[in-house]
C-alpha cells in the first residue's frame, strides 16, 4: 500500500499503541560510551539495560522510532540502497509477551495495515546450533498464521541471529526476519534472489559473554523495521533516494546543478553523497549531544562526512551551499515535524555547516593540486623507470607523508586521500601515514616545551603576570562555579589573558564578582609563586591539575601558589602574586555547547 514517511511513522506507533505499547520517543544517536559503540546503531542500544533485567519507567511494552548511524558503509555510499543516517522502527517486550502474541502482530501490521500479500510473504528463522535450539515454536506459529510452510527456511546464526557486533554482556539471542519481493509485480519470485528483507523480530534471551552465551532470566523481544526500506518497499520504488525524504532534496541539487538525477552515472552519485552526508551532518549537529565537526572520534566522522560532500558538491559544479539549502529542507520540511530539536537549532546547524564549509574550501583547491603533483610525480617515475627497466613493477601508493601533509596542511581527512587515490588507481601507504603522524605530535611535543623556555626571556613582564593570573583564574573558577572546571584553552598577550574552560552557562553578575575577590585576594596576600620539577606521577599525587599533562615528558615543573592554586605548567610565571595589580573579568563569551570563555585585565 503507497503511503507517506509522515503516514508511516503514524502507522507504526498507533499499531503498536493499539497493542498497550508506550512510545517512548528517540534518544540522541551518539552512544552512551556504555558498550564502546561510538553511535547508535539499532533501536535496541538505548534500551540495553531493560533488556537485561532493569525495570524500564513506562513499562513492559514500549515502541519508537530511532534515528541510528552507521559509518562503516561510507565508502558505499553513492549507490541506491546505502545510507549513513537511518530510522529504525521497533517495539520492544521486556519480559512480557513472546513469540506468540509478536509473530501474530507483525502479520497482522504486514499483511492488514500495510497490505502485504501474505502468498508472498517469506520468513526464516534460526536453525539451531550449541548455544540455543532450533526455532520451531517461531515456524509453527508462522504457518498456522497463513504463512506457506515452503516459504519457512531455517537459517544458520550467520543468518538468524542478532547481536551487538564487538560487544561483551550485551543482550542477544535468535531472530525471526521478514522478506518480500523487491518487485510486487514478479509473478514467481524466488527466495532469496528476488526477496528483499524487511525487518526481524529478536527473541532476546541470551547475554553475550567473553567466551559464549548464558541465557537470561527475562523473555524478551526486540523487533527492528527499518524506517527508509520499509517506505521505499511499500511505494513500489527500487531506489533510495526515490521516497519523499529524498525527492525534494534531489530536486533542489537538480536546480542548482542544471543536472538530471535519472541520467545517472557520476552525476546521480554525486547527488546522492552529497543529499546522505548533509542529512546525517544535520542529525549529528542537530542532536541533543550535539557534536562538531573535529580531528577525533564522532567529530571526525562528520568532518569526514561534510568533506566528503562539499568535494561532491565541486564535482557537480555546484557551491558548497547547496548543503545548506538541502539541510534546510531536510529540517522544515522533512524531520522537523519528528525531530523538533533540529527545528529549535536550525540556524546553529546552518551556521555549523557553514563554518565546516568555509574551512575547507579555503584549502581544497590547493589541497587537490598538491595532491595532483603527488599523482604526477609517481606517473612520471613510472613512466622513466619503465622505459629503462624492462622488469620494472609500476609504483602504485601514495606515500604516507605526502598523505600527511594533505591532512596537516590541507585538511584532507585519510580517507578522502584514500577515494582520490583509488579514482587514480592507486593507494595511500596508511602505515607511513600513521608514522608520519606519531613523528608529528612528537615534533610539536618538543616545540611547545622548547617555546616555553625560550618565551621566558623574550616575555614581557605584563604576560608573565597574565600567566599567573590565569592559574588564579581557574583557580577561582573551580571554587566558585564547578570543582569539574577545566582549562580547554588559554591565550595571553600584553594586554589582556584570554581563558576557555568547560561550563555550561556565562557567569552570573555575582559569580563574576566573586572570581575576581577570590583572586584580588590572592594578588593582595602577595603569594610566592612556587616552582618544583617532579615526575608527573608525583605531581598527580600531590594534586597538582594540568591540561596537557599527557604530552609532558618524565619530569614536570609545577608551580603553586600556596594551597590556592597547584598547576603543572611550563611558565613564566611572576615570583610573587603581589606584581601582579587588580584583576578585572573584562569580558565573557560562548565558544561552543558546553565551553565558556573569559577575557580578563589586570591594572596598575
Ligand atoms: N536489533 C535488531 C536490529 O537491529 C532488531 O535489526
Amino acid at each position: 500500500m503507497k503511503m507517506t514517511s509522515k503516514q508511516l511513522r503514524q502507522n507504526w506507533i498507533s499499531f503498536y499503541e493499539s497493542k498497550g505499547h508506550k512510545n517512548i520517543g528517540a534518544v540522541s544517536l551518539i552512544g552512551d560510551g556504555s558498550t564502546g559503540v561510538m553511535f547508535n546503531v539499532a533501536g535496541m542500544q538505548p534500551l540495553m539495560p531493560y533488556l537485561l533485567g532493569k525495570p524500564h519507567p513506562q513499562g513492559k511494552r514500549l515502541c519508537n522510532i530511532q534515528g541510528c548511524v552507521r559509518t562503516v558503509d561510507i565508502d558505499s555510499v553513492g549507490d541506491a540502497s546505502h545510507f549513513t543516517f537511518f530510522e529504525m522502527m521497533g517495539n520492544w517486550s521486556l519480559g512480557d509477551y513472546f513469540k506468540k502474541e509478536k509473530t501474530a502482530w507483525t502479520f497482522e501490521l504486514l499483511t492488514n495495515v500495510f497490505k502485504l500479500d501474505k502468498n508472498k510473504l517469506c520468513s526464516t528463522v534460526f536453525e539451531g546450533n550449541s548455544s540455543a535450539p532450533r526455532d520451531e515454536e517461531t515456524a509453527n506459529l508462522l504457518k498456522n498464521l497463513g504463512i506457506k510452510p515452503e516459504h519457512i527456511f531455517y537459517l544458520p546464526k550467520s543468518d538468524n541471529w542478532w547481536e551487538l557486533e564487538g560487544t561483551v554482556g550485551t543482550p542477544c539471542g535468535p531472530d525471526n526476519e521478514w522478506f518480500y519481493p523487491l518487485n510486487a509485480d514478479n509473478p514467481n519470485p524466488v527466495f532469496p534472489d528476488d526477496y528483499v528483507e524487511i525487518g526481524n523480530d529478536v527473541y532476546m534471551q541470551y547475554k553475550k559473554t567473553e567466551s559464549g552465551y548464558e541465557p537470561l532470566d527475562g523473555k524478551n523481544v526486540d523487533t527492528g523495521f527499518g524506517f527508509d526500506r520499509m517506505l521505499l518497499f511499500l511505494n513500489g520504488l527500487h531506489d533510495g533516494y526515490k521516497t519523499d525524504i529524498f525527492m525534494p532534496v534531489i530536486e533542489e541539487l537538480e536546480e542548482l546543478s542544471g543536472k538530471t538525477y535519472d541520467n545517472g552515472g557520476e552525476d546521480q552519485k554525486a547527488m546522492r553523497i552529497i543529499a546522505d552526508h548533509t542529512r546525517t551532518a544535520v542529525m549529528l549537529i542537530g542532536d541533543s549531544q550535539g557534536i562538531l565537526p573535529s580531528n577525533t572520534g564522532a567529530g571526525y566522522i562528520l568532518r569526514r562526512l561534510m568533506r566528503r560532500a562539499i568535494r561532491y558538491c565541486k564535482q557537480l559544479q555546484i557551491e558548497s551551499s547547496a548543503m545548506l539549502a538541502a539541510a534546510r529542507i531536510f529540517i522544515e520540511d522533512i524531520y522537523g515535524a519528528a525531530y523538533p530539536l533540529l527545528i529549535e537549532k536550525e540556524s546553529y546547524i546552518l551556521e555549523e555547516i557553514k563554518k565546516e564549509a568555509d574551512r575547507f574550501e579555503a584549502t581544497l583547491a590547493q589541497g587537490i593540486k598538491e595532491f595532483e603533483k603527488c599523482v604526477q610525480s609517481i606517473e612520471r617515475k613510472n613512466e622513466f623507470m619503465s622505459k629503462s627497466n624492462s622488469g620494472y613493477i609500476k609504483e602504485t601508493v601514495v606515500g604516507g607523508k605526502q598523505a600527511f601533509r594533505l591532512y596537516d596542511t590541507y585538511g584532507f581527512p585519510l580517507e578522502l586521500t584514500e577515494e582520490l587515490a583509488a579514482e587514480r588507481g592507486l593507494t595511500v601507504d596508511k602505515e607511513g601515514f600513521n608514522a608520519a603522524f606519531k613523528e608529528h605530535q612528537e615534533k610539536s611535543r618538543v616545540l611547545a616545551a622548547g617555546q616555553f623556555k625560550g618565551g621566558l626571556e623574550s616575555h614581557s613582564q605584563a604576560a608573565t603576570n597574565y600567566h599567573t593570573a590565569t592559574h588564579l583564574l581557574n583557580a577561582a573558577l573551580k571554587i566558585v562555579c564547578s570543582p569539574d572546571i577545566n582549562q580547554k584553552g588559554s591565550n595571553i598577550t600584553e594586554e589582556r589573558l584570554r581563558f576557555d574552560f568547560n561550563f555550561s552557562r556565562k557567569l552570573t553578575d555575582e559569580e563574576v564578582k566573586e572570581v575576581e575577590r577570590l583572586v584580588n585576594e590572592q594578588i593582595k596576600l602577595n603569594v610566592p609563586v612556587v616552582l618544583k620539577e617532579m615526575t608527573l606521577e608525583e605531581a598527580r599525587e600531590q594534586n597538582f591539575v594540568g591540561v596537557f599533562s599527557d604530552k609532558y615528558g618524565e619530569k614536570v615543573k609545577t608551580y603553586s601558589i600556596g594551597e590556592f592554586s597547584k598547576e603543572i605548567c611550563g611558565g613564566p610565571h611572576a615570583a610573587t602574586t603581589g606584581e601582579l595589580g587588580t584583576f578585572k573579568i573584562s569580558k565573557q563569551e560562548n565558544v561552543s555547547a558546553g565551553i565558556k570563555r573569559i577575557k580578563a585585565v589586570l591594572t596598575k
